[in-house]
């Protein structure tokens, strides 16, 4: 595969979306076929299972329910969107991909990485992604802005002790393999967090063009 995995991860409210967007423009503004999304989704099949994961329901969705769908939904987009796009030698910009699932199924559930990590070869083969850039914030103010944002999903309206952990997992695995991870600090203002992400620019496109 000749393109670039590029994903974006963080806690609630950290502005993946709209930052996302941006990277997007400068990428094509550089003249790189660009491929957006987002996970759990990115296909119909795939956006109807997220809707099954952020929906509040009555009944209480077991731990390795919640995990056995968010691998259903990556199956299906990495056969769908991930592999083909690569292939042909695009940027895939994936908002959240399965470091998501060991911060959130892993430390916010509970769930054992090594169940996570059998899952993830089991899905995805050898294919992780070539940069993720993590969208870090204090618990307090990503909270606030998805409260801020109106109705809260199944995840957000998790409480402190959850978004703890999520956030230490993704700060430790991005210290694990710094070589992978880029840190964003996602608590400035968003023209700052721009700068961060011209500043970037240059790396993306050397490992993009080898
Ligand atoms: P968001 O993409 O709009 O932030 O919402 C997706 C939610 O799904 C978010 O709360 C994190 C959660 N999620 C998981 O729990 N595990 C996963 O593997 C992924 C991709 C997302």
């Amino acid at each position: 595969m000749t393109g670039l995995f590029i994903t974006l991860e963080g806690p609630e409210g950290a502005g993946k979306s709209t930052n996302r967007e941006y990277l997007a423009e400068r990428l094509r503004e550089a003249g790189i076929d660009v491929v957006l999304t987002r996970e759990p989704g990115g296909t119909p099949l795939a956006e109807r299972i997220r809707e099954l994961l952020l929906t509040p329901s009555d009944e209480a969705m077991c731990a390795d329910t919640e995990l056995l769908l968010v691998f259903a939904a990556r199956a299906q987009h990495l056969a769908e969107v991930i592999r083909p796009a690569l292939t042909r030698g695009a940027v895939v910009l994936c908002d959240r991909f399965t470091d998501a699932t060991y911060a959130y199924q892993g430390g916010g559930r509970g769930l054992s990485q090594e169940r996570i990590a059998t899952l993830e070869t089991f899905v995805q083969g050898t294919l992780r992604p070539d940069l993720t850039l993590v969208f870090d914030l204090p618990i307090e103010v990503g909270m606030a802005r998805a409260s801020a944002r109106g109705r809260l999903d199944r995840f957000e309206q998790e409480g402190r002790t959850f978004f703890d952990a999520v956030r230490r997992t993704y700060l430790k695995r991005a210290e694990a393999a710094p070589e992978r991870y880029r840190l964003i600090d996602a608590a400035q203002s968003l023209e700052h967090v721009h700068g961060q992400l011209d500043r970037l620019l240059p790396h993306v496109l050397d490992v993009y063009r080898g």
